[in-house]
């Protein structure tokens, strides 16, 4: 089931709401990172640039097919190998990822979902003791140029909440400001 609300506008226009490589480092991604998964890929946003950084291979999963072709287009031009990108329904039918199998997960701009839980026990299953969960999502700001609407667009705190319930501890500094629009959150699978 696709997530409500979680179709992309034009590629340029939704890319000039971040500035990823700053987010990135931010949600400490770095060169020791190994294996990654993207949970909804869209255009290869974040994907792409991380596929740059990390010495593991990157999962990348949309259900949209434009958007996994997109993604590989993408790394093909970049000469990245270390990409795989796959067409699924991660609300229907997981990840497919063994467990215990990654050491970073991107939740980006997704977790205004029907059933956050399905994907915040997905990413659980999968992740690595002392592995990372990253979130990424929009202001809750009536003002922001995009985003969910407000009656569904979930705040920090109850992101913090339902990943808590999920078994994951929320890592220093807490609540991250990513301007202009963003805020992002780190946690630890114990
Ligand atoms: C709002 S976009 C965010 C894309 C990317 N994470 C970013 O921040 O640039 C959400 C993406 O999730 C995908 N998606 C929605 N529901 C999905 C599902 N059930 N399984 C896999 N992908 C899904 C959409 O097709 C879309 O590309």
């Amino acid at each position: 089931m696709k997530v409500r609300e979680s179709g992309m506008p034009d590629e340029g226009y939704w890319e000039g709401f971040f500035e990823v490589d700053e987010i990135l480092k931010t949600l400490q991604l770095t060169a020791n990172t190994g294996d990654v998964v993207d949970f909804g890929c869209g255009y290869g946003t974040f994907t792409i640039p991380a596929a740059r950084i990390v010495s593991g291979t990157i999962h990348a999963i949309d259900i949209e097919k434009e958007m996994v072709e997109r993604t590989i287009e993408r790394a093909g031009k970049e000469g990245l190998f270390n990409l795989k990108a796959v067409v699924r329904d991660f609300v229907a039918e997981g990840t497919g990822l063994p467990e215990q199998s990654a050491d970073y997960v991107m939740l980006f701009n997704i977790l205004h979902a029907e059933l956050p839980e399905v994907m915040l026990a997905d990413s659980y299953r999968i992740l690595v003791k002392g592995g990372k969960l990253t979130v990424i999502h929009w202001n809750y700001d009536p003002d922001t140029p995009r985003g969910p609407p407000m009656e569904i667009r979930p705040r920090p705190e109850q992101i913090i909440a339902w990943t808590e319930s999920a078994g994951f501890e929320l890592l220093p500094p807490g609540i991250i400001n990513l301007p202009p629009y963003h805020y992002g959150l780190i946690f630890s699978r114990p």
